[in-house]
């Protein structure tokens, strides 16, 4: 009986289709339909005898007592998360398989264990003595955490509700969970969405911090955990390159904290350990005097971030020139390449062009454009930039400078990491208020691409003919 009633619907436009089928008739989307199985409950609010209770309204003044913390002792996690756990929340960990989600769970659950939480841990992706083999190479088996291998969600609901004293619950991982009344397969969006709600609802109904982790594919051949992020109070994003050993933790959602926090990690052998100064890290490997490097001052959420910027161009040999990039926006690149053709006299069309943000760091901040036209300035020219020097600034389309957010953060980043120069976009004075904290920096303030070019000596600058 449930079969005729599955149905595909598109998870953009909400359109439903008998069948599935790869682009949505109603939105034009690609990839967009999922299983939506039909609902299990019984009747709607509708149908339940007499009208609904009257809703009470209070003002917007008021005490309400902040939520309750936990700080898990990981303190790039804890940033992320806004100041630690909130009992009563839901915090979705999502991320590439093996980049890391159950190791850094494991760290923080143990964590919170030792400190006398309550903590449990269920795998339904490894047995025990597989988690029990992680923890050991952790260094970790002392810590009081309870530990279960399960995936059946009845069985695991009616141990939440009858354990009490929970204070943390990870679930490793959400796709592997699965509930005997609805008829699709685990990691089905319509097990996903039902099993996470599941679980949401024991957390706020028994006061626990509850932590899903999901998978993210590319080709989505498990239900992704995009459709629960409207579900979820926090979510998490671990990204990094597995060639690279720094991973990155991104708060893309968080109802208790700041969006666009960053952690930094380094995965060692004794699993993640965080890194105080991300700065000196992804600088570590740049070597001086180097044509078509520069460093970008940047802001990741609340901290600055120094980065390396490296660009290479060759001669394009026929057909349209390549544009390859690392870390950054490609269509960004297009545009600043556009720009200091126009207004900089800077020929750069017959080239194959570069670019990567070293470190395996992806940057989403318009800030960028500076110190990626330093760097691209700098290949055509053949002509280092100075290394003592840090670019940030957002570049037009007429190619002028514009201000960006936080500039002072980012020079006293560059300040303390020995920086001596830094080339900006001119200020706007505020009150007559001058840079604080940055005198020993060399600022250079510029107001249009074309003061960022000269002094690349114009003698290597080929105007346009
Ligand atoms: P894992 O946490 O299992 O990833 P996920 O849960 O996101 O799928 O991490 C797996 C990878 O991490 C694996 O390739 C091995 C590596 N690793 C280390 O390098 N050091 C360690 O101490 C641990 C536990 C794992
Ligand atoms: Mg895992």
């Amino acid at each position: 009986m449930a079969k005729d009633k599955i149905r595909f619907v598109c998870q953009s436009c909400a359109a439903a289709h008998a069948k599935w089928q790869g682009r949505c008739d109603a939105c034009g989307e690609w990839n967009t339909l999922v299983e939506e199985a039909p609902a299990v409950r019984g009747p709607g609010p509708a149908s339940k005898a007499g009208p609904g209770r009257r809703v009470e309204f209070v003002d917007l003044a008021g005490e309400s007592a902040p939520p309750a913390r936990m700080l898990t002792g990981i303190a790039e996690l804890d940033r992320v998360l806004g100041g630690g756990f909130v009992e009563s929340s839901a915090v979705l960990v999502g991320g590439d398989p093996g980049i890391g989600k159950s190791t850094i769970l494991l760290q923080a659950a143990a964590h919170m264990a030792a400190a006398g939480h309550r903590t449990l841990y269920i795998s339904g992706e490894e047995a025990v003595a597989q988690v029990r083999l992680r923890a050991r190479r952790l260094g970790l088996e002392g810590a009081p955490l309870a530990l279960a291998s399960a995936t059946a969600l009845r069985d695991i609901v009616a141990t939440l509700q009858a354990e009490k004293q929970a204070a943390l619950v990870v679930i490793d991982s959400i796709q592997t969970m699965w509930l005997d009344t609805l008829d699709s397969a685990p990691g089905t969006v319509a097990q996903v969405r039902a099993c996470a709600a599941e679980l949401i609802r024991v957390a706020k109904s028994e006061s626990f911090a509850l932590v899903l982790v999901g998978h993210v594919t590319k080709e989505g051949t498990l239900a992704g955990p995009r459709v629960l992020e409207h579900m979820v109070d926090a979510t998490l994003y671990f990204e990094g390159d597995r060639g690279h050993q720094f991973r990155i933790l991104r708060a893309t959602k968080n109802r208790f904290g700041a969006t666009d926090e960053i952690g930094v990690f380094e995965m060692t052998e004794g699993g993640l350990v965080e890194v105080a100064n991300p700065s000196a890290l992804f600088l570590a490997e740049r070597r001086g005097n180097i044509s078509g490097s520069a460093v970008f001052a940047g802001v990741e959420g609340t901290r600055p971030v120094l980065v390396e910027v490296q660009a290479l161009l060759s001669p394009s040999n026929g057909g349209s020139p390549r544009r390859s990039v690392v870390g950054w926006d490609s269509g960004r690149l297009s545009m600043l390449l556009a720009v200091l053709e126009a207004r900089a006299g800077l020929n750069l069309g017959q080239n194959d062009v570069y670019l990567n943000i070293a470190g395996g760091l992806r940057i989403a901040e318009p800030a960028a454009d500076l110190a990626v036209a330093a760097a691209l300035v700098s290949a055509a020219t053949d002509q280092p930039t100075d290394p003592d020097r840090v670019y940030f600034g957002e570049v037009g389309l007429s190619g002028e400078v514009r201000q960006v957010s936080q500039p002072e953060q980012r020079l006293r980043e560059a300040q303390k990491l020995g920086f001596q120069a830094a080339t900006l976009p001119r200020r706007i004075a505020r009150g007559g208020r001058a840079a604080p904290q940055a005198e020993a920096l060399r600022l250079d303030e510029i107001g249009h691409v074309a003061d960022l070019v000269a002094p690349f000596a114009a003698k290597s600058v080929k105007p346009r003919s």
